[in-house]
């Protein structure tokens, strides 16, 4: 059985790239800004649908490093 968490690690979050949440999230907290993941993945390079996903999911992981 899968945790629920894993489930959200493996939602893809840029279709064009194939990107999970979870690459996106391990990147970041290796300091990766939105733009070098965005090189590294290739998110955001295709029709940049994920944009206002991308950065509200980075802006949620910043605040919550905040907290
Ligand atoms: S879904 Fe990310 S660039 Fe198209």
């Amino acid at each position: 059985m899968t945790a629920k968490s894993d489930n959200l690690d493996d939602e893809i979050m840029c279709e064009c790239s194939g990107t999970t949440r979870g690459k996106i999230q391990s990147l970041y907290k290796q300091g990766l800004d939105i733009d070098a993941i965005s090189s590294w993945t290739g998110t955001l390079s295709g029709c940049g649908g994920c944009e206002w996903d991308i950065a509200q999911f980075l802006k949620e992981l910043t605040e919550h490093e905040k907290a």
